[in-house]
């Protein structure tokens, strides 16, 4: 994976997680961190939980498995769902796909794919994943191709995560389209944007959370500050 690094002024607006997550300050969310380079962080991975236990899912997608950690953590967070992750047949050898995850309890509930993101036929999921999250290949046309089958697979009420929104050029670009006609955010603190569709999206005002309210005020402030 070649590191691009750019702007890190997100061009969609910035949300606390607890304008996003209404609850999120009664989970408690056990983590079993041990960090490689390409995990996420040990603060979104928290985060990343938070959306799954909120919204509950009975199917989850996951672009990118890697060592198998933020999918082991999901299925954690969503016991009655069927997670599945996908990554290359033959990825970069420094890490065995999906290790965190074998022999786990959480094992049968997790659907291994090993495909590429790019030529797979994603028909048989259309409309059924309530939680995707996209980390696979960072170039645009990966992550383009990777948003729009999520858009394929999303169910109505379904949250779509990227990672690396503010590292990569080629998320940038991808994600930043998509905001032009759906109301993606990005979570503050992090590298992830956020789409919530139908029912589960919120705004600062509706989650009945003034506290929310005065955060995202906040937040504004801190980047009109930078
Ligand atoms: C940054 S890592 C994912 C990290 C993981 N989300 C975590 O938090 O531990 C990206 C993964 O995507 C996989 N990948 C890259 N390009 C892909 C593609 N075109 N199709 C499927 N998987 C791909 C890589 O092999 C790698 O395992």
């Amino acid at each position: 994976m070649n590191y691009c690094w750019i702007s890190r002024r997100p061009s969609i607006p910035s949300r606390t997680a607890a304008s996003l997550l209404p609850g999120i300050h009664q989970m408690n969310i056990p983590l079993e961190v041990s960090f490689k380079d390409w995990n996420v962080t040990p603060l979104e991975l928290f985060y990343i939980c938070c959306f799954a236990r909120s919204i509950s899912p009975r199917s989850v997608f996951e672009f990118g498995t890697f060592d198998g950690g933020t999918t082991l953590h999901l299925a954690r967070s969503c016991p009655q769902a069927e997670v599945h992750t996908l990554d290359l047949p033959n990825p970069e050898s420094h890490f065995r796909v999906g290790e965190r995850f074998l022999n786990t309890a959480e094992a049968g509930r997790i659907r291994s794919i090993r495909a590429d993101s790019r030529t797979f036929d994603f028909a048989q999921f259309k409309g059924r994943m309530e939680l995707i999250f996209i980390d696979a290949g960072h170039d645009y046309d990966c992550v383009a191709a990777d948003t729009k089958n999520a858009l394929l697979m999303a169910a109505p009420n379904a949250t779509i995560l990227w990672h690396d929104y503010l590292s990569f050029g080629g998320v940038k670009k991808a994600v930043d389209e998509v905001a032009r006609t759906q109301p993606v955010v990005h979570l503050m603190g992090t590298e992830i944007a956020v789409l919530q569709l139908g029912n589960h999206r919120r705004t600062s005002t509706d989650q009945g959370s003034s506290n929310g309210y005065l955060n995202d005020q906040l937040g504004n402030w801190l980047q009109s500050d930078q």
